[in-house]
């Protein structure tokens, strides 16, 4: 293993997670089109911040979910109204 230098200071995680079974998933309430638009938000206001889509984080019933990392801000309920909020988090 290496250690590898990257230019991202933060991560910010979207579940895109969809559950075949029926049960309540983040891909169910948009998270796929969600990290889309956010990922492209990002990207005009903080390069230096990558938005990754994620498989579930166990906080399905509360999805869409996504956090913030290193600060491990949690959010849940989150759609695309909520883009500029999580921008402004992920940007603090
Ligand atoms: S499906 Fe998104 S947290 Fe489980």
């Amino acid at each position: 293993m290496i250690s590898v230098e990257t230019k991202y200071r933060r991560l910010v995680l979207v579940c895109t997670n969809c559950r075949e079974d029926g049960r309540e998933c983040c891909m169910a309430k948009g998270s796929v089109e969600l990290h889309a638009k956010l990922k492209e938000a990002m990207k005009a206001v903080a390069p230096d911040v990558r938005v990754v889509k994620t498989g579930c984080l166990n906080a399905c019933a509360t999805g869409a979910t996504v956090v913030v990392m290193p600060e491990n801000v949690w959010l849940g309920q989150a759609t695309e109204e909520d883009i500029p909020e999580i921008v402004r988090i992920a940007t603090l």
